[in-house]
């Protein structure tokens, strides 16, 4: 894993800089309270991350192109929220975003602010959903948040629930064309394919959660083909469907405040508006399926969800069960 040199990614000059207007070293200078030299030093740092950088006849500077990076800057750059993406751990390259995230609450070696996320641009061990492998090459969206929820354990779903929300609500915002639903409990589908996943991993003492880790994945700008067959045939991307280049950053900075804005619902325990925004983006209720709940495969109707988010099935002779987990096959 390549560690993170918090140092060598921030590059303050990068609030100031922008492809619409020209701006003087100086100014930059003495904006940010630094030399010369250090401005220089950052511009050549931009320049290697792949910023293509004009300077006019007065040698002040513009942005001709930035790279699809997710700098914490970049993210900053658009972010409304108040505390969602507030504090970004970035990494080029890690294990998992969601071990990391784990490893910084376990070890306690810093106090880690709620709505802090851990975000990298490609992972060697990402995690899926019943110990599954979730690839994760350059160019997708894979990242973890760090909550800490007042929730008692049996509730801990309806945040799966409430993330699924935010993330198709941000995709609808960005592209009103593309169709996205969302397949209990936590997988996002354009075109019946896979188009993102969600990990939540949750510590709980006896009466609640300690902390919650919402890890998110996004097949964004990533190649399928770099996928295996049987993963790549059931996933999707969105440049695939966008048709043209994801703005990462922008996507992530909107989908922290979505996160923020329906986090603030849960935890006034307005689940009901979750859920109904919920139900808006899937169509299970009402249908038939069939769901493997970790080797025993249960078949009923949908009736409807719990407040928690567990399905209310009605399986043989009209008998109601509810499955808190499982893996929807049809
Ligand atoms: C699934 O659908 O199986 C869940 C996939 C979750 C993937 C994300 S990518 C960011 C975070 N880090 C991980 O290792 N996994 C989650």
């Amino acid at each position: 894993m390549s560690e993170l040199n918090l140092k060598s990614f921030d590059i303050p000059v990068l609030s100031y800089l922008s492809e619409e207007h020209f701006i003087a070293i100086e100014e930059l200078s003495s904006k940010l309270s630094l030399s010369r030299i250090d401005i220089e030093k950052q511009v050549q740092q931009l320049e290697q991350l792949g910023y293509s950088l004009a300077t006019d006849e007065k040698r002040r500077l513009r942005i001709i192109s930035r790279p699809d990076i997710l700098l914490p800057i970049e993210i900053k750059n658009k972010l409304t929220s108040s505390y969602i993406g507030q504090t970004i751990y970035y990494f080029p390259a890690l294990t998992s975003t969601n071990t990391i995230a784990k490893k910084k609450l376990i070890e306690k070696i810093e106090k880690i602010p709620e709505g802090t996320i851990i975000i990298t641009e490609k992972q060697s061990g990402g995690k899926g959903r019943s110990g599954k492998r979730w690839y994760s090459p350059q160019g997708g969206i894979w990242f973890s948040v760090i909550l800490y929820p007042d929730l008692i354990p049996s509730n801990i779903l309806i945040i799966t629930l409430m993330t699924a929300v935010a993330v198709a609500k941000t995709i609808h915002q960005l592209f009103p064309q593309i169709s996205i639903q969302i397949k209990w409990p936590n997988d996002l589908l354009i075109e019946d394919r896979k188009v993102c996943g969600i990990l939540t991993e949750a510590t709980t003492n006896k009466k609640n959660a300690k902390w919650v880790i919402l890890g998110i994945g996004i097949n964004a700008n990533n190649d399928l083909s770099e996928l295996p067959e049987d993963i790549r045939k059931d996933s999707i991307s969105l440049k695939e469907v966008a048709g043209q280049l994801i703005p990462r950053a922008l996507l992530v900075s909107d989908l922290c405040v979505q996160l923020e804005k329906w986090y603030e619902k849960l935890k006034r325990k307005d689940f009901i508006s979750i859920l109904k925004e919920w139900r808006l983006y899937s169509n299970i209720i009402g249908k038939e399926v069939k769901i493997d709940t970790g080797g025993k495969i249960i078949t009923g109707e949908v009736i409807d969800l719990t407040r928690s988010g567990a399905l209310i099935l009605k399986i043989d002779k009209g008998k109601i069960k509810e499955i808190i987990s499982g893996t929807v096959l049809k």
